[in-house]
């Protein structure tokens, strides 16, 4: 089973992770587990996207994998030859792996940040990937490190190759004020298992971290860097999350 690769520029990162690994990281594992985020469905439907567009091999690089269980029940049954996941956090990619042997195809997962990560492999020229997945990481970027990130993923995909976009959007006309407000709302409404005090790390977090996009404006992005076509997969019935494929 591979190692996780440790560049040294980002040890710093790594400690600063470890804070999310520990309370904000239980908080997330019961998200998942009651489904609050709608993975169950979105990674229903990356599973179908998966197994017909990619009648050949393939190869993927996961940006903010955490621990990846939900992308390794995904890949089963489909054609993958290579994985690699990147996270900031060590205790993440622990478990990444683990989840991930299920999976027969090469896995390499490497501790950073994937904004130089990505920087890194743009420079390097070698890799190329099928497949970019990005869930629920993207958002924690300002609109101009998207716009530049999503520019460099362009040079990262192989011809055919997509980037797909699971994440927090924004209505068309609603600024983030607004859109975290009403998911605040959602999540009173519909995350009953959540204490007060977990409650109050979302929305802790979600007021410093989350800065959603409107779909318009990602559509934008797509066409600045010459994607071919651009789609919305999945759009959860609340109209906050959506899974978009930028071709
Ligand atoms: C909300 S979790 C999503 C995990 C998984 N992709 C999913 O959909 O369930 C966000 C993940 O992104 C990682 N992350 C956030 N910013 C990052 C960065 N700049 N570089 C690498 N990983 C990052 C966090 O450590 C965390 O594991």
């Amino acid at each position: 089973m591979s190692s996780i690769i440790q560049p040294k520029s980002s040890e710093q990162a790594s400690l600063g992770s470890q804070e999310y690994f520990g309370e904000q990281w239980k908080v997330y594992q019961k998200v998942l587990n009651n489904n609050y985020m709608g993975h169950g469905e979105i990674y229903c439907i990356l599973h179908e996207l998966l197994v017909s567009y990619f009648q050949k091999p393939f190869k993927m690089l996961d940006l903010g994998c955490g621990d990846a269980s939900f992308t390794a029940q995904v890949l089963l049954d489909t054609n993958i030859v290579s994985y690699q996941g990147v996270d900031l956090s060590i205790p993440a990619l622990e478990i990444a792996k683990q989840n991930m042997a299920i999976i027969q195809c090469d896995t390499t997962f490497t501790q950073g940040n994937f904004s130089e990560l990505v920087s890194q492999l743009v420079q390097g020229q070698q890799d190329r990937f099928d497949a970019i997945l990005m869930s629920f990481a993207l958002h924690h970027l300002h609109l101009e490190q998207k716009d530049c990130f999503i520019g460099q993923l362009k040079s990262l995909l192989a011809s055919g190759g997509i980037f797909i976009l699971i994440d927090i959007v924004r209505q068309e006309e609603e600024d983030r004020e607004s859109y975290i407000r009403r998911y605040l709302e959602g999540i009173q409404k519909h995350w009953s298992l959540l204490t007060p005090q977990e409650y109050s790390m979302v929305e802790n977090h979600m007021l410093s971290s989350d800065f959603p996009e409107t779909q318009q404006t990602l559509q934008e992005i797509s066409q600045k860097y010459n994607f071919t076509r651009f789609e919305c997969l999945y759009c959860d019935p609340q109209d906050t999350t959506q899974l978009l494929c930028f071709y």
